[in-house]
């Protein structure tokens, strides 16, 4: 009986190290989260990413930091204190980072930072952490190339220059910054004079959108050629506002937007937005699925992984329909 005992015994110890070394297997435990559950593109993100990783058999708890840091810094201690294996932390500000990054390391747990990139600076403090993402340059460049790329090139006033609107999400964040001055950019690089009529903050939400789009309309009215918005949600707000003007998109306006939301390419396909662009939540979750679990498996990391920004117009909207 003893011996039986010893045998078992044995043979639990052995599955125990055949279990550590097959890590990557193993159904692991992974804390997600979110900067707020209220954003539209994040929305889909999130619902992809728990699809994907449950799919793969693993164990996914998602938790919304409702747009506050120290909710979210809290959230993370429970991850930590309930041990997970890896965590994939979408900042509520970029700059809590180092602070996030203490934490983790100090409890030796991976960390998958996705959609607010922390400083490159931030990113040497632990090599157990990567950032997976998009370069939100190539955004905002493919922003100005789609009205750069229109007929009458972003002048329907004909006054010589692009009039412009901008609408920015969340100034805290690259992704804001970098589309608000490469969206731009990229007019000037096509040899083309600009003039920022309205530039504020709309923190990536469509109430706000619609809100700065009536102001700026009410404020500048014909003036106005182009309204670039940051995000999408932003955008559907701006159709609101300017078809409430007497508007009307490819006739006297353009307006464009980033993340290529379902009802922002229908809006493309029917001609009531200029055009987006794709921020691909698909490619991005699976990224950071993936490298969690490698992290997780305690391989070596990239500092980042970069999905790319593709353009969406009337020409190729219906491909995108289609997924
Ligand atoms: C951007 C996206 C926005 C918003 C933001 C949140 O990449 O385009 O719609 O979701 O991330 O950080």
């Amino acid at each position: 009986m003893k011996k039986l005992l010893a045998l078992v015994l044995a043979a639990v110890m052995m599955l125990g190290i055949v279990s550590v070394v097959s890590a990557e297997q193993k159904p692991l435990k992974i804390g997600v989260a979110i900067y707020k559950y209220d954003d539209n593109f994040m929305t889909l993100y999130r619902t992809e990413l728990e699809k994907y990783l449950t799919e793969m058999g693993h164990q996914v708890t998602i938790v919304d930091g409702k747009g506050d840091q120290a909710e979210q810094t809290n959230q993370i201690n429970s991850f930590i204190a309930d041990k997970v294996d890896v965590l994939i932390v979408n900042l509520v500000q970029s700059t809590a980072a180092a602070t996030i990054i203490d934490l983790v390391k100090a409890a030796d747990i991976p960390t998958v930072f996705i959609n607010r990139e922390p400083t490159a600076e931030d990113m040497q403090l632990w090599d157990k952490i990567a950032y997976v993402g998009a370069d939100a340059r190539q955004s905002g460049t493919f922003q100005g190339e789609i009205i750069a790329e229109t007929e009458n090139k972003g002048d329907y006033n004909g006054n010589g220059t692009v009039d412009y609107v901008m609408l920015v999400g969340d100034p805290e964040n690259v992704d804001a910054q970098y589309r608000t001055e490469f969206s731009i950019k990229a007019l000037e690089d096509a040899g083309l004079k600009v003039n920022k009529l309205f530039e504020q903050r709309g923190d990536w939400a469509q109430e706000k959108g619609q809100e700065l789009t009536a102001n700026a309309l009410a404020q500048f009215g014909k003036d106005v050629d182009v309204v670039f918005a940051n995000n999408d949600a932003m955008a559907l707000g701006a159709v609101q506002s300017i078809e409430a003007a007497g508007r009307v998109v490819g006739k006297d306006i353009y307006l464009v937007g980033v993340d290529a939301l379902p009802e922002a390419v229908q809006l493309v396909l029917e001609g009531k937005m200029t055009g987006t662009v794709l921020n691909d939540h698909i490619g991005q979750s699976h990224t950071a699925g993936d490298v969690a679990i490698k992290a997780a498996a305690g391989e070596t990391l990239e500092k980042n992984y970069t999905v790319d920004y593709v353009k969406v117009t009337q020409t190729n909207a219906a491909e995108f329909a289609a997924k």
